[in-house]
């Protein structure tokens, strides 16, 4: 297992896949980690469809970024509606605690997905509409996040490109 500082470094978004199929099994351990996240009133606003099929993943290449061609798998991330009690901290709030807890689970995929030698990119920018009717996701539910999935063509970790601590961080003392 790998250092957690490590594996945050060596998480980064892939835009050049291999082509090689990911295990299923990886895949379900992954959604295992969302499975655990924490969230808002521990209301768990998600639903994950994951893709491996050929043809279906040439499809939603077509619906995300053309860099996702040789992706193994894509998942994609359901909003479910926010439980009663998010509904009503969101309100009181005027928060999106659901969209929050989205983007948390999205991390623990990503990072577990690196763990298991997988490379992720995490996509904001699809057609949201038209990955709906591919895979007769409801109308009425939001895609919030597709993540693609797969082996880097490069496994060598880019330098990344970051605020200064001192830029992003307080100390109160
Ligand atoms: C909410 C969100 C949406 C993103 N959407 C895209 C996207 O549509 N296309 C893309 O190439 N990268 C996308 N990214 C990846 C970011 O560009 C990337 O995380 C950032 O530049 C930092 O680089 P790193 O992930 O390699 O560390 C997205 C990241 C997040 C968190």
């Amino acid at each position: 297992m790998e250092d957690f500082f490590e594996l945050v470094l060596n998480r980064e978004s892939c835009r050049s896949y291999k082509g090689e199929p990911v295990k299923k099994e990886d895949l379900i351990k992954c959604i295992e980690t969302a499975r655990l996240a924490p969230s808002a009133c521990n209301g768990q606003p998600w639903k994950f469809v994951i893709v491996t099929n050929d043809k279906i993943i040439e499809e939603c290449v077509k619906l995300t970024q053309p860099f996702t061609k040789n992706a193994g798998a894509f998942i994609i991330i359901v909003e479910e509606k926010p439980s009663f009690q998010t509904k009503i901290v969101n309100k009181f709030k005027e928060q999106d605690y659901t969209q929050v807890d989205i983007g948390i689970v999205t991390s623990h995929i990503c990072l577990a997905a690196t763990e298991l030698g997988m490379s992720t990119c995490m996509l904001g920018w699809f057609n949201e509409k038209k990955i709906k009717e591919l895979l007769n996701i409801s109308v009425s539910k939001r895609v919030r996040l597709v993540i693609s999935v797969g082996y880097a063509t490069n496994q060598e970790v880019k330098p990344k490109k970051r605020k200064d601590l001192s830029q992003i961080l307080t100390f109160v003392e």
